[in-house]
């Protein structure tokens, strides 16, 4: 048993979720705090059906100051922190930039101050690929310049990375590894937790088991006029399981003071970029359903094609996205299912 205790915020959202069952799963003791802005209470049953164990649950806003020393005065030892809380919607960030900027940079300026203050060393924070915008080469490695963001949300991981740089720099005793996601899709295996977006989906592949399922009528595929093999857009998807288990190696790398520098940033994809129409495609034949879909224009602020060099976090990590985008797609069918049939009759 490692016996640590790691606060995981955000723990009741999709990512954090899944990273909190490989914890728990790797002996470790969890703490999560989340606000439930965009996620469940009955997350933690579906945990505890996986794991046996139920993690404890604190129940605040980041923002607010006063609560979070209440909690790290009560959880005087944890040992490191997962900094999933964000919120995390490109669209709504573009209608309400403030509320991005105010949540996503005040809860993570919080953070840093209480860390110091109740001297936590180390932190692992959710960073996104969006700061690269539409790369010059691929695929993408860590050193590709930072462009500027499409959204104020993209804006949000930016600022939010050169804050923690910034922070890193000014003392000795904090270390950080951003992981720059590519795109998480799919569920635990076991279909117990998966992603289940408020209201209409805005990412593909909820949007892909929504209308397979019959709840939404038809999927738009924004754009098969790109520069690519099949005309419709490319991204780099990782099943949100390896995405989890990459967490703990970087916990891992931290604990064990391995790091080369204080502030560290890995790349977190396959190195394998699939198409909108292949996701489709790959989903038909993994579950035999059909997917009603129809062509429509580009989706405005969408990049091109991406897809990660993940050589980095290969080598210095040992980390490597282990399942196929059959087994991802799969597993995000079966948490469909799971959803409608036994957690949506109890909304
Ligand atoms: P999610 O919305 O499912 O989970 C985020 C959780 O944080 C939610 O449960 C929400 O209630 C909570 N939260 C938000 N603001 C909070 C606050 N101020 N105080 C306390 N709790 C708060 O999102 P996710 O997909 O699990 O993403 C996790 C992280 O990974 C986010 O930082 C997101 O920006 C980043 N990320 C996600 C993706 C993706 O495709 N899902 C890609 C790149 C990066
Ligand atoms: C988006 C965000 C990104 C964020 C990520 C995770 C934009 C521009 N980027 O990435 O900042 O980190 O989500 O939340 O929004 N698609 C369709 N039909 C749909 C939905 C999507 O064709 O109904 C296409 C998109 O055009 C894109 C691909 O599917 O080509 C993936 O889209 P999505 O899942 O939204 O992810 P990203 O756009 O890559």
């Amino acid at each position: 048993m490692k016996n640590k205790l790691i606060l995981v915020t955000g723990g009741t959202g999709y990512i954090g979720s899944h990273t909190v069952v490989e914890l728990i799963e790797q002996g470790y003791e969890v703490v999560i705090v989340d606000n439930l802005s965009n996620s469940e209470e009955r997350v933690l049953d579906g945990i505890e059906k996986i794991t046996g164990v139920r993690p404890a649950f604190s129940c605040f806003d980041l923002c607010d100051t006063t609560a979070l020393e209440k909690f790290l005065t009560a959880y005087n030892s944890i040992r490191a922190i997962i900094h999933f809380a964000a919120y995390k919607s490109v669209g709504e960030s573009v209608r309400e930039p403030l509320k991005y900027y105010q949540n996503n940079l005040v809860s993570l300026m919080n953070l840093l101050t209480a860390m110091k203050k109740h001297h936590i060393p180390d932190m692992v924070f959710s960073s996104s690929c969006t700061v690269y915008g539409e790369p010059d080469r691929l695929p993408v490695t860590e050193s590709a310049p930072v462009k500027k963001a499409a959204s104020p949300y993209g804006n949000t991981k930016r600022i939010s990375e050169e804050i923690i740089e910034d922070f890193i720099k000014s003392q000795t005793k904090i270390h950080t590894i951003a992981l720059r996601y590519f795109n998480p899709i799919g569920a635990h295996p076991t279909g117990l937790i998966g992603e289940h977006p408020i209201g209409e989906p805005e990412n593909l592949v909820p949007y892909v088991t929504q209308t397979a399922i019959g709840v939404r009528k038809q999927l738009k595929v924004f754009g098969n006029d790109y520069n690519t093999p099949d005309g419709t857009a490319i991204r780099d998807y990782l099943h949100v399981v390896d995405l989890a288990r990459a967490h703990i190696v970087a916990i891992e790398r931290m604990l064990d003071g391995k790091q080369k520098n204080a502030y560290e940033v890995f790349n977190l994809g396959t190195g394998h970029g699939n198409s909108v129409l292949e996701i489709i495609n790959t989903f038909e034949k993994v579950t035999g359903v059909k997917v009603n879909y129809v062509i429509t224009k580009r989706r405005p602020g969408d990049i091109e094609k991406i897809w990660a060099d993940p050589t980095y976090a290969n080598k210095e990590l040992g980390w490597r996205a282990q399942s196929t985008l059959g087994e991802a797609l799969l597993s995000a069918w079966k948490w469909e299912q799971y959803y409608r049939k036994h957690l949506e009759k109890k909304n």
